[in-house]
């Protein structure tokens, strides 16, 4: 078959419900998932996997008129089905034995929901068994594909603010929400590898996202090999500190991604005052994720590397890490990041944070 009209068979683990609807218990991610891959129309729905099987019922009717097979247990699904690709939309902890199974059982590609893992160790062994296997693993870091990132990322190519010095962003935590901003520092700056990373983290209470405990407060500063620098203020007062989402910073200038209009604003070479591009999209949007997936299908049938590739997510998730592990040694640390845990949950299960909670750290996944 010609490879450019092949169609996939595709299969979803994890449909959920979308958000603010009967029974939902997320995002339901799992739904502009399978609008993506209807929207390429060269895939075909063979089954969808659910614990709740009414939800992956629900979602049978809506993006596949109802023909698609549906299972409770994905080790049974992926071998019963043999799908081509599969999407993996359930919590972090179900991240990794997930996309390890599915590149066992043989499928071409795997668009997995970030973050990538709750530990280095398995984070590194999904990318690293799916190079191998020669399988296609994407991770969602879909803002890569919205028109304001990709205008400032233009800007950057184009000179106009100089010399890319300096990254900079605010979010609520390292792990969750750190893992698109980190990603986009790599976006912005040509996928440069980390070369160290020195960070501090607190936990004055109990903080869990998706199962996974994560920092109140607490910053990175990251050292790229081409000598930019990152900095990700996160947590309690992380917005009022950056003022912004993200910053770039040049030699000539600066661009900075607001959450309102105009989304992007720019002060260039010559330029007294912050002035804003026009952009019609915001940081955020489902579009974004139908853009995705059409890339992530159309890489696979070219055989060309995915923007959403894990050979990009790996770098971000590693600076992630690299920031839990320097609060727990409490010094700055030198890239590859050799460690498999979580340093994070070992420092709360350690008591080193009175106000937090080792039982939330002991119930990864819930
Ligand atoms: N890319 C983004 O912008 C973005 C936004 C929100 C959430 N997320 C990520 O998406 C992922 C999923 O979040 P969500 O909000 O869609 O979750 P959700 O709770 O809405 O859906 C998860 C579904 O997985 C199912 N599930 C649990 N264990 C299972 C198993 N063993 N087999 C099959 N199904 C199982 C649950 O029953 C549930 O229906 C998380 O990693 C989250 O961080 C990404």
């Amino acid at each position: 078959m010609d490879a450019s009209t092949e169609t996939y068979k595709v299969a979803i683990i994890g449909t959920g419900r979308p958000r603010n609807t009967e029974g939902f218990t997320g995002f339901g991610m799992a739904h502009p998932h399978a609008r993506g891959y209807n929207a390429t129309g060269r895939c075909r729905f063979v089954a969808f996997c659910d614990l709740v099987p009414e939800r992956a019922e629900l979602f049978n009717q809506e993006h596949a008129q109802g023909q698609a097979k549906i299972y409770d247990d994905y080790q049974t699904m992926l071998a019963t089905e043999q799908p081509d690709i599969v999407s993996i939309c359930t919590w972090p902890h179900l991240h990794a034995p997930m996309v390890i199974a599915a590149a066992g059982a043989g499928v071409k590609a795997i668009h997995c929901e970030k973050p990538m893992a709750p530990t280095w160790g398995e984070a590194r062994q999904m990318e690293q068994v799916c190079r191998e296997r020669g399988v296609q693993l994407t991770f969602n870091h879909q803002r890569r594909f919205l028109e304001s990132f990709q205008k400032a990322r233009q800007l950057v190519k184009e000179g106009a603010i100089g010399e890319l010095r300096r990254l900079e962003g605010a979010c609520g935590d390292m792990y969750d929400w750190g893992t698109h901003w980190l990603d986009m520092f790599g976006f912005y700056n040509d996928e440069a590898p980390g070369q160290w990373v020195i960070g501090q983290v607190d936990a004055r209470r109990p903080k869990k996202v998706y199962g996974v405990p994560t920092e109140t407060q607490g910053f990175c500063e990251v050292q790229y090999q081409n000598g930019v620098t990152g900095l990700l203020i996160t947590g309690d007062g992380a917005n009022e500190v950056v003022g912004c989402a993200n910053r770039l910073i040049g030699t000539e200038g600066m661009i900075e991604l607001h959450n309102q209009e105009p989304y992007v604003r720019l002060r260039g070479k010559g330029d007294t005052e912050m002035h804003g591009v026009e952009s019609s999209e915001g940081l955020h949007g489902d579009k974004a994720i139908t853009r995705a997936i059409a890339d992530n299908v159309e890489s696979l049938s070219a055989g060309k590397k995915p923007l959403l590739s894990a050979a990009n997510a790996i770098q971000s998730t590693e600076v992630i890490f690299a920031t839990y592990e320097s609060a727990r040694r409490r010094g700055r640390i030198e890239m590859p990041l050799t460690i498999d845990d979580h340093p994070f949950v070992d420092l709360l299960q350690n008591g080193v944070f009175p106000g937090a909670t080792a039982e939330v750290a002991d119930a990864v996944g819930r």
